[in-house]
């Protein structure tokens, strides 16, 4: 029996400072397969999360001068923002660092611990601190450093709890012999039974030598290891152990996509966890390849890492979205490059998809009045696209359900230029001046609107923005979900009437400078600057000013306000200009800090507002109010902040 409902999962990303455009990739994918599946009638479930545990995460919180949980709030925030500007469209968002996960981690540990497959010894190794992972002399690089990051480990000792994995070594070879598709794809799959066929060591599960994680139940020195933990989300977000039925429906697992470096512990640890809980097996894991930047590798001190929030800020969250769909093969690593994506945007979107609707809807209104009407007069043209249409819907399910995405999307796109061709080939503006065609001219116009209404169905994974601006144009009401079983030739009623809208998608023009133009507003490239060298600042403390009373003190206003917009005032090195949340209401407040803080930086950020304080016009944008800042003259400036109080609070 199929079942009806589709559970999909990314990888929980650990808070990292510099979201990325990798980061955006998984999760673009995971949406498209998850809002695939939505048009297929399945009841999905598709989640996301972050792993927020482990000694990396306590260091650098320690650094700030932060709790843990404080670091990984602000970030948390900008993820959450993030998603949200990309239209990911996921059910959840899951926190390790949230009360319902401790308690799945701590009574599954508990439970394998009782089973006997959980013992402690002493334990001595080489740690390498951002992979969170143990290795052995002889599995190091040829540098003596990680296997996995190239980075230096650290010798550590200390008292562990190790998972008995070995014992499951032959269960696993046969489970993998078994569900031939259960690690995809193929090449990867290889790669993990070789792994194996050396030997599968037991694993180090728990750590004394800090404590921001999961405590054990049985052991309270000690907290779990972040991957045991983390695996254990794509439980959490669906209520093990506490919604049985909600756990029945999803589970097991449709597909965990994950990045290629990681498919090791989603294929080997995840399975034999799973199986040691009694738990049945997910049914897919797919490794995806890795993004690179005009053929390089992503990294802060290279200064290419590509900032998403940016790029949606310029191109729209579409086109991004298009381009990491379109361009990359998911099993195989893939290139970013502005240069391309701005090509493929005004290729594919603004050209072919939106002159198709742009052409219809304007012949509908000139012609028609905008009133679709099939007279019934048909031509063999019309066959030749009502069976592509078909075809197409029926190629688009096969790719998609067999994850080839960018295929799909090149069928898609086949037909949009079909559709094209097909104006040209019945050339409506010759039709309509001959009084005898009239009829012929409203089944050409049925013919073409209908096909933009099958179009917009099949493009609703991946460009979610446009189907609802395609309908509307179409003069249909938006359906609250795109079905693929309303794709068939032949939906669109006699009578409907189209309304011509703004272009779908605006052309982007570049500028001699390599800035962009995009709909009259022009962005500079923004590729992040490379780590700057760090500098002893020199302080030279300002006279106090003159006294005042209590009573003067009194009549300021001082609130924590809440940043949930942010962008760089244009033509302007030093302000920012920000969208923030007061309570009840939202401001704008124009702040001189664009020196200090990035705008995606200052998303989820609680700041002190000086919240009575007159307005005042800044480079023509009316500011209400201010922002409270320390600053040492020095060039270096840090916003006072309030952490975890609500938006609205006073302060005194
Ligand atoms: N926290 C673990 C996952 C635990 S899942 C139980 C982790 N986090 S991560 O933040 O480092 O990576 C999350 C995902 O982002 C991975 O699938 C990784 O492959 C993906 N990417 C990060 N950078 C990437 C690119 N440059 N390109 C494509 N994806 C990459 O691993």
């Amino acid at each position: 029996m199929t079942r009806n409902s589709y559970y999909i999962t990314t990888p929980i990303y650990y808070p990292s400072d510099n979201l990325h455009i990798g980061h955006a990739y998984c999760t673009t994918v995971a949406d498209s397969l998850a809002r695939f599946h939505r048009t297929k009638g399945e009841d999905v479930f598709f989640l996301t999360g972050s792993d927020e545990h482990g000694l990396k995460i306590q260091r650098k919180a320690k650094e700030k001068g932060v709790t843990p949980i404080e670091y990984v709030d602000k970030i948390i925030a900008n993820f959450k923002f993030l998603w949200k500007q990309l239209n990911i469209s996921n059910n959840d968002f899951i926190r390790t660092s949230e009360e319902r996960h401790h308690k799945v981690v701590q009574d599954t540990l508990q439970k394998i611990y009782d089973k006997g497959d959980i013992y402690k010894k002493n334990y001595e190794g080489l740690y390498c601190v951002p992979c969170e992972s143990y290795w052995l002399e002889r599995q190091l690089d040829e540098n003596g450093c990680c296997p996995d990051c190239h980075r230096p480990v650290e010798k550590m000792q200390e008292e562990s709890y190790f998972f008995k994995m070995s014992k499951y070594e032959e269960w696993w070879m046969s489970f993998i012999e078994e569900n031939p598709d259960f690690i995809q794809p193929a090449s990867r799959r290889n790669e993990m039974i070789n792994f194996v066929k050396q030997g599968l060591e037991d694993l180090c599960i728990t750590r004394t030598t800090f404590d921001w994680g999961v405590p054990v139940p049985f052991d309270s020195k000690h907290v779990v290891y972040v991957w045991f933990d983390a695996l254990l989300n794509y439980l959490t977000g669906i209520k093990y152990g506490s919604d049985d039925a909600m756990f029945n429906k999803f589970w097991p697992a449709s597909l965990h996509l994950v990045g290629k470096e990681i498919v090791r512990f989603h294929t080997i640890i995840w399975p034999i966890m799973l199986h040691a809980m009694g738990v049945e097996m997910p049914e897919k894991v797919y490794g995806h390849g890795w993004l690179v930047v005009d053929g390089d590798k992503m990294s802060k001190s290279k200064g290419n890492v590509i900032d998403p929030l940016a790029l949606i800020d310029e191109f729209g969250a579409d086109a991004i979205r298009y381009f990491l769909l379109r361009e990359i093969n998911l099993g195989s690593d893939g290139n970013f490059s502005r240069d391309a994506l701005i090509t493929r945007t005004n290729a594919d979107l603004a050209n072919d998809l939106g002159n198709l609707l742009h052409r219809t809807v304007s012949m509908i209104e000139k012609y028609h009045k905008g009133v679709v009407n099939d007279a019934g007069v048909s031509e063999a043209v019309d066959d030749e696209l009502k069976t592509l249409a078909a075809a197409t819907v029926e190629n688009f399910i096969k790719d998609m359900d067999g994850m080839e995405i960018n295929t799909a999307i090149k069928g898609v796109w086949a037909f949009i230029s079909r559709a094209n061709k097909y104006i040209d080939e019945t050339a409506p503006w010759v039709l309509a001046k001959n009084p005898e065609k009239a009829a012929r001219l409203e089944t050409v116009m049925y013919n073409l609107a209908e096909s933009l209404r099958i179009i917009a169905i099949l493009v609703s994974p991946f460009i979610p923005s446009a189907s609802p601006k395609i309908y509307t144009q179409l003069g249909l009401a938006v359906p609250e979900q795109f079905l693929l079983a309303e794709a068939k030739w032949g939906g669109l009623a006699n009578g409907t009437k189209v309304a011509k809208g703004d272009p779908l998608y605006p052309r982007i023009e570049i500028a001699e400078d390599g800035s962009t133009i995009i709909g009259g507003k022009k962005y500079e490239p923004k590729v992040s600057a490379p780590a700057p060298a760090q500098e002893e600042p020199k302080f030279a403390m300002e006279p106090i000013k003159e006294e005042i009373t209590f009573d003067v003190f009194e009549k300021m206003d001082l609130r924590v306000g809440k940043v949930i917009a942010a962008e760089k005032v244009k033509k302007s090195k030093k302000l920012l200009k920000l969208q923030v949340e007061i309570g009840p209401e939202v401001r704008t407040i124009v702040s001189g800090i664009s020196q200090y803080y990035e705008p995606e930086a200052m998303i989820g950020k609680n700041v002190i507002v000086v919240a009575n304080l007159a307005p005042a016009k800044l480079m023509g944008i009316e500011s209400f109010g201010m922002l409270l800042a320390a600053s040492d003259g020095q060039g270096n400036l840090v916003l006072a902040d309030a952490p975890n109080m609500p938006s609205g609070a006073r302060v005194k």
